[in-house]
């Protein structure tokens, strides 16, 4: 779980030295897909459930599951990257929203706070700590900041599979579900919204998933390794 963690972390911070306005979704795509399998890992998303493509990179409104095509990115834009990487067997996955060029302060503090939902979930973290209190760190700062949660998409567990149980939404009541487990290793993935929570798919693509209302979004990720003493956050 490291090394595949690794080189997610690895890859992520490759595409956040290289993307920059004027490239296409899918030309972040390729770095992705050229930087995992150099490091002899497989982008698991390829081919997961029928998904056309090594990352997925969405811009703005686009919550989560954007397949990379043609959009050019511009100045201004919000971009979610979000990998998974397969080396012996094992999977990490994590996501970072990147700001291109010269992007509003309201945008900045979106990518912001959602960065620090992620932090205040795994405050305290640690084996015995009951499952929901990670939504309930996520939604508690999220909404507190004037913000939506979105709901039709959770947070995981994660090995030889990209999605194993159990389900991390990212919202939730205090003290509720099942106390996690030292050795367990789940992803914590806030995904925040600017206005409403709800979210559509693409009927075209099957995919894309963008907010209803049109506002912006965005996604941090990271695989987390559960201990007795804390979490190892695998991907930073
Ligand atoms: N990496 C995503 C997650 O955080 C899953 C991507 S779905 C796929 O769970 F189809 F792109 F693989
Ligand atoms: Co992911
Ligand atoms: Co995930």
């Amino acid at each position: 779980m490291r090394e595949s963690c690794r080189i997610v972390k690895e890859t992520l911070d490759f595409v956040g030295r290289n993307i920059r306005a004027g490239m296409t979704t899918k030309q972040v795509d390729e770095l992705v897909y050229k930087y995992i399998t150099s490091c002899g890992a497989y982008p698991s998303e390829l081919g997961y459930e029928g998904y056309p493509a090594s990352s997925c990179v969405s811009v703005n409104e686009v919550v989560v599951h954007g397949i990379p095509n043609d959009r050019v990115l511009e100045d201004g834009d919000i971009v979610s990257v979000d990998i998974t990487a397969e080396k012996n067997g094992f999977h990490g996955d994590a996501c970072r929203t990147f700001l291109i060029g010269e992007v509003s302060e309201e945008k900045k503090r979106l990518v912001r706070v959602t960065e620090e939902c992620f932090f205040k979930a795994i405050e305290g973290l640690q084996a015995g700590v009951p499952l929901y209190n990670i939504g309930n760190a996520v939604q508690t700062h999220a909404e507190s900041n004037g913000y939506g949660v979105v709901r039709a998409l959770t947070g995981h567990g994660i090995g030889h599979e990209m999605h194993e149980d159990p389900a991390v939404p990212n919202y939730g009541k205090r003290g509720t579900g099942m106390r996690l487990r030292a050795g367990m290793t789940i992803c914590i993935e806030p995904m925040i919204t600017m206005g409403s929570w709800k979210v559509v798919q693409d009927r075209s693509d099957g995919w894309t998933i963008s907010t209803a209302d049109g506002s912006c979004a965005a996604h941090y990720e990271n695989t987390v390794l559960i201990k007795e003493d804390g979490v190892e956050i695998l991907t930073l």
